[in-house]
């Protein structure tokens, strides 16, 4: 496995190992969800490639940059165990050197859900995401629909900008209490580990009400709300029933519906979600 840290280097080995790549964007602190990705990368391209890199700018001011969880060595271990053939994890003056002055800005799509909640995040995926399209010029990018709304987003970045790969969206890998595997799950104490499935089990009971007939969003959303209602350590930031493509709340959910939520459990700010049927 080659480990990179400038772009120069990611090209020259990208150029000298000729068939289709697939390439995993990660911010480390790799889980079983990283690896599913890497998997299915492994299983579909000649070469997968995985890049590790904290990215600042998709971290608002009060946000938890220098908190967010590292092990670098971990990561190169279990990335090499699972067969990846490139890693980039590049210091942060290769991606952003003195002077960087240009932004991708995906314009409706970022504007609801954690858009709103998070200010200028969807800039700075879109930028680094674009980035890294370019450096590594891949086939496919694999991310996790975990991260519902920022595969929107990269779906609709990749077809205005014209980058010519498939982006695969792979299913949430959740632990046996159905809590979604997150790196920020490790800022969780053991009694707010013991809270955190109250996601879950909201997006179950709307996604039980839905298939039993409730299609009404507000009734899905108050659905999801009573569930974490219950859960005294949780602060809900947001629940939605939204549309799917273009995520606007939805009054008719009948067509199909994204269910989604954020919520801080002590200091950790879990977002989960379900895509209905
Ligand atoms: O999903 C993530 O881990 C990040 O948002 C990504 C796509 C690697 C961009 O920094």
């Amino acid at each position: 496995m080659h480990i990179v840290q400038t772009v120069t280097e990611v090209r020259r080995i990208r150029r000298s190992l000729s068939g289709t790549w697939g390439l995993v964007p990660t911010m480390g602190y790799l889980h079983e969800g990283h690896l599913s990705l890497v998997r299915r990368a492994r299983g579909e391209n000649d070469f997968v490639a995985a890049s590790i890199f904290v990215n600042p700018t998709q971290f608002g001011p009060n946000e938890d940059l220098a908190a967010y969880p590292r092990d670098l060595p971990r990561d190169l271990r279990l990335l090499a165990e699972a067969g990846v053939d490139l890693v980039w994890a590049p210091p942060t003056e290769e991606v952003y050197p003195p002077g960087f002055q240009t932004y991708v800005m995906v314009e409706e799509v970022t504007k609801p859900l954690e858009g709103a909640a998070r200010p200028g995040h969807f800039r700075g995926v879109a930028t680094i995401v674009a980035k890294l399209f370019n450096v590594f010029q891949p086939d496919r990018a694999y991310f996790g629909q975990k991260d519902a709304q920022q595969v929107v987003v990269i779906k609709q970045m990749a077809r205005d900008l014209d980058f010519p790969l498939e982006i695969v969206v792979c299913p949430t890998v959740r632990e046996p209490d159905g809590l979604a595997m997150s790196s920020r799950n490790a800022y969780l104490t053991p009694e707010q580990r013991a809270a955190a499935p109250v996601l879950y089990r909201a997006l179950s009971a709307a996604r039980a009400a839905w298939l039993a007939g409730e299609h009404d969003g507000e009734r899905l959303r108050q659905i999801m709300a009573g569930v974490l209602a219950a859960e005294s350590l949780a602060r809900v930031e947001y629940v939605s029933a939204a549309d799917p493509t273009t995520l606007a709340e939805l009054g008719d959910a009948s067509h199909g519906v994204l269910l989604s939520m954020a919520v801080r459990i002590g200091r950790a700010r879990l977002i989960d979600n379900l895509l209905l049927p």
